[in-house]
């Protein structure tokens, strides 16, 4: 009788980075200042960027997470992250994403968070707003950032899932946010989240002088 050859076991594919998406805490307000300038550098919008991490402490977590300013916190680490048991509010999402090539990340000393192999890689700042032809909230996004050495390994994808996930628990049923129009590599990547980009919308902003002229309106 011919020996069969044994089963072939699948090779393991790169190395695994282990993932994170949890709700922020104030712990996390330095690397969140440093992202949103890092978001600022990327929309040459540094001229607009005067947020302070006191002010950031002070304004973010006054309230339950969903009814008001929350962030998701993306971390990595090539060490699997503990089961969470205490989460009130949000059970943190945990995957494996498998690299070909480890990530050089020149800043990973900046993005240092809890323990010494967990990388801060990004985040996304949402918080409620209320489509009236809807009649029900829905969540508006205001900042969506991944840390430049780890974009196109699924994390922005996993984010903006994380949110809509909460969106959809929540009974919402709109997400709304605004895109940079030259920036085409988001517009691409939402889009095929599934999102319509609408071109007839403009923002309009009231803000500095124009806005404190009424200060003493009547
Ligand atoms: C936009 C951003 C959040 C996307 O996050 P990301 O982690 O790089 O995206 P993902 O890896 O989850 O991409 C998922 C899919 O979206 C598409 N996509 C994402 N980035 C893309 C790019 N630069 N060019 C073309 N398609 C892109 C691809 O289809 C991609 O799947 P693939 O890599 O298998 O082809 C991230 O690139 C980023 O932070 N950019 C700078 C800040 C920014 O533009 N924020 C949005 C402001 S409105």
């Amino acid at each position: 009788m011919a020996a069969t050859a044994p089963p072939k076991t699948p090779a393991p594919v790169g190395r695994p980075l282990f993932s994170r998406i949890r709700l922020a805490t104030p712990l996390d307000v330095p690397h969140i200042h440093k992202l949103i300038h890092q978001m600022a550098v990327f929309e040459h919008l540094t001229d607009l960027f005067s947020a302070t991490e006191s002010a950031l402490s002070s304004t973010l977590f006054n309230s339950e997470p969903f009814h008001s300013f929350t962030i998701f916190i993306l971390e990595v680490s090539p060490n699997p992250f503990p089961e969470s048991t205490v989460e009130p509010f949000y059970k943190p999402t945990v995957w494996a994403v498998n690299l070909d090539l480890p990530i050089k990340d020149p800043d990973r000393d900046t993005f240092r968070s809890e323990g010494d192999d967990v990388v801060v890689a990004g985040f996304v700042l949402f918080f409620p707003n209320f489509p009236t032809l809807t009649g029900k909230p829905g969540f508006y996004v205001e900042d969506l950032f991944v840390r430049e050495y780890y974009r196109r390994k699924g994390f922005g994808k996993m984010l903006l899932t994380a949110v809509a996930k909460q969106t959809v628990a929540m009974g919402y049923e709109r997400m709304e946010w605004a895109v940079l129009d030259w920036n085409a590599n988001a517009i691409k990547f939402y889009e095929e989240m599934g999102a319509k980009v609408y071109q007839p919308w403009r923002i309009c902003r009231l803000t500095g002088e124009a806005l404190l002229a009424y200060r003493t309106a009547e």
